[in-house]
């Protein structure tokens, strides 16, 4: 994968970084690599495979893109991969699209989450638990590493092996920063390692620890040189991106929260603070209707859409009392009137 140094990342955020918000932001201000929402390899290995594989929908445009892998089960973990880079999902995906083509899907990629601090995941031994569990981290890497080296073979890519990165996106901890952990995982010869500066128990209550994020950069140097590390944490706009790769030695930001803020985020200079009123009515009606397009089997609750309303239906007199109106749309239909219809100028 040809990225720039340094990279700018969308990161993966659950119900809100889909294929509609990630063509949305590839037309705003594209990053340049796009990671899927978090998919459960349980999940996916089950009976209910066909309801986690929205997840994975993809168009042309949202490309590069690294899909999120979270769950226990090295064995699952290892069909997933095996599944991804052979094109399994692609073509599953297209048969239940007809206007998605199968070739427009062609992952880039397999992260896996080892930072996600939410109780009911870290309960069941994932994501962020596997801090404390090296052993099963690393069955899982390994797993991942073979499954998708396996899957680019059946699928006659096997030169792609060292170009389809491996990745892992974690935190500084569990209670405490624990950098033997970050050893732990570059020991694995990972191709990217994405750092969120704060540990599990941290949550995101605190600022984020740049100078560790740094310190890993460094051991990196020494332990796995080919490693790319991709800092994340507070980032709101490019320049400061760019700023923290070089204070810290980066080759990639990652930024989530951020284009809740300014949807042109990644934009060299982002237009966003002077767009009219209708502009960005204009920009959520599009996101909507997109929406409408793709997720016409409701694989998508509408209430979903609310907090999209509350990213682009704001910076203007009246946009309080709009969006409130907004987010009562009983149906898309009537939320679309509402948008078109709007006197706000
Ligand atoms: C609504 C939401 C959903 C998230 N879902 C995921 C996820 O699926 N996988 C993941 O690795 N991180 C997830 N995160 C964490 C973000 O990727 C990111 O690490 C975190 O928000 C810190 O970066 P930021 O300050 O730029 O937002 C989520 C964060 C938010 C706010």
């Amino acid at each position: 994968m040809n990225l720039p140094r340094p990279f700018f990342v969308l990161a993966p955020m659950d119900d809100v970084t889909d294929t509609v918000f990630r063509q949305m932001i590839a037309t705003t201000a594209a990053p340049d690599l796009y990671f899927t929402e978090f998919v459960n390899v349980d999940g996916l290995q089950s009976p209910g495979r066909p309801k986690l594989l929205p997840k994975l929908v993809a168009t042309a445009s949202e490309k590069p893109l690294i899909v999120q892998l979270w769950g226990k089960t090295p064995g699952n973990y290892y069909k997933c991969a095996r599944e991804i880079a052979n094109g399994t999902f692609a073509l599953e995906i297209a048969a239940m699209y007809p206007n998605i083509k199968e070739n427009e899907i062609n992952f880039a990629g397999i992260d896996i989450n080892m930072g996600c601090p939410a109780k009911p995941v870290v309960q069941n031994g994932c994501c962020s638990a596997l801090i404390n569990n090296r052993e099963l981290a690393s069955e899982i890497i390994i797993a991942v590493q073979q499954g998708s080296a396996e899957g680019l073979k059946e699928a006659g890519r096997g030169d792609e092996v060292g170009d389809f990165p491996v990745s892992v996106k974690t935190r500084l901890g569990w209670n405490e920063i624990d950098f033997s952990w970050h050893e732990h995982l570059l020991s694995h010869k990972l191709n990217m390692l994405t750092i969120h500066g704060r540990t599990r128990k941290e949550m995101s209550k605190v600022p984020n620890h740049w100078d560790a994020i740094g310190h890993i950069a460094r051991l990196r140097t020494s332990l796995s040189p080919d490693t790319k590390i991709i800092g994340n944490g507070d980032i709101v706009t490019r320049d400061q991106g760019l700023q923290l790769a070089e204070d810290y030695g980066l080759d990639g930001l990652m930024i989530g929260r951020g284009v809740f803020h300014d949807p042109y985020v990644f934009a060299e200079s982002s237009p966003w603070g002077n767009m009219t009123p209708q502009q960005k009515i204009d920009l959520y009606t599009s996101h909507v209707k997109l929406f409408a397009e793709t997720w016409k089997n409701q694989e998508r609750n509408i209430v979903t859409l609310n907090k999209f309303c509350k990213v682009y239906i704001e910076g203007f007199p009246g946009a309080k009392e709009f969006r409130e109106r907004l987010m009562d749309a009983e149906s898309i239909e009537n939320l679309l009137s509402m948008l078109e219809s709007s006197s706000i100028s």
